[in-house]
């Protein structure tokens, strides 16, 4: 099956009957593989959701019916941005759904929740208003219950480490992690706000939006100057959360406190130990787990074993000891 006999389509010309080809590995998109039949406008949905610009097609094995073989009209917002409330509201709803369908095996339930909430994140991150900020939060609360209710789905969710290194991505992972450790630390006791701190976890790099985009999107290593704007980052987003009135003050702590560091080197405040809060402890520990395990630009993903290991060996004084074997036993527990 060769490229060459591919043709593109913007996404408001999809149409029933057309085999589609996602230009996206399996963990990029909600479907079983990613070329197939689209059966339903319900797949039309979902393809228009992922926010690709063009998607290929093969005509050689697309079915269309009568009536509808040609691409011919545009909506008029075929080639423009999707609307974006209602872009979201697709993903929050469809993430949703998927927590609560009891049908689906957890393998398949786990990919299609991060999927799901890649979407919602991504949309977040490019128009946070408040409005946003108040549907995604819903949304999370209901990803911490399946996280804190669904040991196998969690499982699941734990094995899947990202190839991209986007602010959306790593939202969605350093969430799932930071909840599950948040799971393993606090049991049974009833004193912690788990959506709460769920929402936390996954807005805890918010503040990237008040940051030059082409400095996030670096190709490479950043300059002085560069690090120095970028580590503006923790101030801004508890700014933003705070003026706007978002999420609980222990919730903002988090995204203020994820990159400080127990021996007093992070950033902003170069807070010690106990100083940082507790949340902020368990977010810069799946922060940096993240960060090992996916692709960057100028070195390759590790494996979650080898991350865990130089975290370990190399970076133990970046966290608090307890907590971060707790967090290599979430591992241990799987295999
Ligand atoms: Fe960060
Ligand atoms: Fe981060």
């Amino acid at each position: 099956m060769g490229n060459a006999d591919f043709q593109v389509v913007d996404p408001g010309e999809l149409k029933l009957g057309m085999y589609v080809v996602l230009p996206l590995s399996w963990h990029e998109h909600p479907f079983l593989k990613n070329h197939f039949l689209i059966e339903s406008e319900t797949d039309i949905q979902k393809i228009r959701g992922l926010g690709l610009k063009s998607i290929p097609i093969d005509p050689a094995r697309s079915r269309l019916v009568q009536g509808q073989t040609a691409p011919a009209e545009k909506p008029p917002t075929a080639s423009g941005p999707e609307p974006p409330a209602a872009a979201r509201k697709v993903a929050t709803e469809d993430l949703i759904a998927v927590i609560h369908d009891g049908s689906l095996p957890p393998a398949e339930k786990s990919v299609l929740v991060r999927q799901h909430s890649i979407t919602m994140m991504k949309g977040l991150l490019e128009s946070p208003t408040v409005q946003n900020m108040k549907e995604t939060q819903k949304a999370i609360s209901e990803v911490v219950s399946l996280i804190l209710t669904d040991d196998e789905t969690l499982h699941y969710l734990l094995d899947i480490t990202s190839h991209d290194y986007y602010t959306y991505t790593h939202s969605v992972s350093v969430g799932v992690l930071s909840i599950a450790l948040a799971k393993a630390l606090f049991k049974d006791a009833t004193n912690h706000d788990m959506r709460a701190l769920g929402v936390g976890f996954f807005l805890h790099d918010v503040g990237k939006v008040s940051i030059n985009p082409a400095i996030i999107t670096k190709p490479g290593r950043l300059t002085d100057a560069e690090m120095q704007e970028m580590r503006r980052h923790p101030s801004l987003g508890y700014k933003l959360l705070h003026e706007t009135k978002q999420l609980t003050e222990e919730s903002r702590i988090i995204v203020l406190q994820h990159h400080e560091r127990v021996d007093g080197k992070g950033y902003p405040k170069g807070l010690r130990g106990g100083e940082i809060h507790v949340y902020g402890r368990i977010c810069s520990i799946a922060d940096v787990y993240d960060a090992l395990t996916s692709d960057r630009p100028y070195r390759k993903k590790l494996p979650p074993v080898e991350a865990l290991k130089i975290m370990h060996d190399e970076m133990i004084d970046h966290f608090q000891k307890d907590l971060f074997m707790e967090f290599i036993k979430m591992f241990k527990k799987k295999a």
